[in-house]
């Protein structure tokens, strides 16, 4: 698929068929994913391939737990958000395939030779390792999508980031930080609407 193409009709995609996504095609949307840049070339990142049903099903449910655990407001509201919540946290359950993003430390070249230190260094930048992230997450949603898969973008799981990097037995090195729930998409969608660029850009020449 042609990349502007790809991008211009890219959406999420949280309902998918049961067929199941090849472990080739999860290896190549991985390695497409850890193309993206990252700070000083450091790829802090590491992925976990989820396709084991149980496994899925003990890691949403460790998710569903939590929202529930949230104490709720006043507003007749609240159990309907918690309900809506617990959808786009938990959905992942039903992908044929979750790719788990992790980070690790990075260095910066600064660290080694100034008395800053690696957190102070790393909220001077606005954590690039957070950053990287994103543009691999992207590359693996379009690679997803080159692939004739759909797929989507998760951080709500977080909320319960300790118990999952305890089921996933993530090596206590790594960083937790998101999900991309992948398979075929049950039907097809149009991409959501998003503001015209003539909002978003302001020219300095
Ligand atoms: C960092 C990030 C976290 C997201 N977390 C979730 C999530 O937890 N659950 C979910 O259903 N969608 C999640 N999304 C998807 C967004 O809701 C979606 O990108 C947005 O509504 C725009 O829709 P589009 O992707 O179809 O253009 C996330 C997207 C990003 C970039």
């Amino acid at each position: 698929m042609e990349l502007r193409k790809a991008i211009e009709t890219r959406t999420s995609v949280r309902q998918f068929t049961s067929e199941p996504v090849a472990k080739s095609d999860l290896q190549e949307m991985v390695r497409l994913a850890s193309l993206a840049p990252s700070v000083n070339n450091y790829q802090p990142w590491s992925f976990v391939v989820v396709t084991n049903k149980e496994l899925l099903r003990r890691m949403a449910d460790a998710v569903r737990e939590k929202i529930h655990a949230l104490p709720e407001n006043s507003s007749r509201m609240s159990r309907v958000v918690k309900k809506q919540v617990e959808f786009f946290a938990t959905f992942f359950e039903n992908a044929p395939a979750l790719v788990v993003i992790a980070t690790q430390e990075y260095e910066t070249i600064l660290e080694k030779g100034v008395t800053l230190t690696h957190a102070e260094i790393n909220e001077m930048r606005n954590s690039p390792d957070i950053q990287s992230v994103g543009g691999c997450a992207q590359n693996l949603l379009l690679a997803a999508m080159d692939m004739g898969y759909g797929a989507c973008w998760m951080s709500a799981p977080l909320i319960a980031k300790k118990e999952l990097e305890a089921i996933l037995a993530l090596d206590s090195t790594l960083n937790l930080m998101s999900f991309i729930a992948v398979g075929k998409p049950l039907r097809q969608q149009l991409p959501r609407e998003k503001r015209p660029v003539e909002e978003l850009i302001r020219f300095v020449e």
